[in-house]
């Protein structure tokens, strides 16, 4: 781990909103793991850890992230006011925000696409992954949120079940950098959005993106498999499935589309 100013590779030094305190690195073992040990240190809410590269990068469900030089590994940390069953929101409201990043890189920007809870896609492969990590205080709330958000900017891994793109993959020109600036600057509005008005914009702007609706869907939980007919969100995030039983509301788990297996 290096200290946390730009050095080698991080020469270019990203232009942010004073929102940010920006905390670069060359390497690290994982963006959130370096964001956790900040946090608990006291750091700053819109504190956001950079690096090039990470070595331990982690996903969701204990999965490694493949972190090679050249893609977006940062850590947003904040400390909002609220329940963590509400700030479990601000994965779609980072979903948003990297889906303008990517739309902004790509040639055809409506090819890309978010996919519940937290993946956006183009061409129904995925293209950046999200990992939010919480503790809380006494009460029931928050006392830090960590967002990692993953953006395969030049490679992707070589994944059959979960099929994943680039962005150079996808024809675009985009660097790293200038994926981070545009993701900082869109979690920003709609981060303020969600605190101004609330989730309801957010679900909106949300499913306005979203990939599957109205389509039959597997869900994939740690003991059980379920399908249905993706029927959109409820007003707290979670995810509405019509099964044959009946409307099923799902708050966790992997979503599986026949399109994008
Ligand atoms: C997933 O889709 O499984 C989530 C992937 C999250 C990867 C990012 S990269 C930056 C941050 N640091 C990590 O170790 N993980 C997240």
């Amino acid at each position: 781990m290096t200290a946390s100013q730009p050095s080698g590779a991080q020469m270019i030094v990203p232009r942010l909103s004073s929102f940010y305190e920006l905390r670069s690195y060359d390497t690290l073992d994982s963006t959130n793991e370096e964001a956790r040990r900040l946090a608990e240190d006291g750091a700053a809410s819109g504190t956001l850890v950079w690096s090039v590269m990470q070595d331990e990068g982690r996903g969701r469900r204990g999965r490694a992230w493949s972190s090679p030089a050249g893609n977006l590994y940062a850590s947003l940390i904040l400390r909002p006011d609220c329940e963590p069953y509400t700030a479990a929101q601000l994965s779609l409201v980072a979903a948003l925000a990297i889906h303008q990043a990517v739309a902004t890189a790509l040639p055809t920007p409506e090819r890309a696409l978010v996919k519940w809870p937290n993946d956006i896609l183009i061409g129904g492969r995925k293209v950046a992954g999200i990992l939010l990590e919480s503790r809380l205080q006494t009460g029931n709330k928050l006392d830090w949120l960590i967002i990692g958000s993953g953006i395969n900017v030049v490679t992707c891994p070589d994944d059959q079940e979960r099929p994943a793109t680039s962005l150079h993959d996808e024809d675009s020109g985009a660097d790293v950098v200038k994926v981070l600036e545009d993701y900082a600057s869109a979690f920003e509005h709609f981060y303020q959005l969600w605190l101004a008005e609330g989730f309801s914009p957010v679900r909106r702007a949300w499913l306005d993106k979203a990939h599957g609706v109205g389509e039959e869907i597997e869900v994939r939980l740690e003991n059980e498999t379920f399908s249905g007919v993706f029927d959109g969100l409820d007003e707290d995030g979670a995810l509405r499935l019509q099964t044959s039983d009946g409307l099923r509301l799902v708050t966790s788990g992997d979503v599986f589309l026949p399109s994008s297996n």
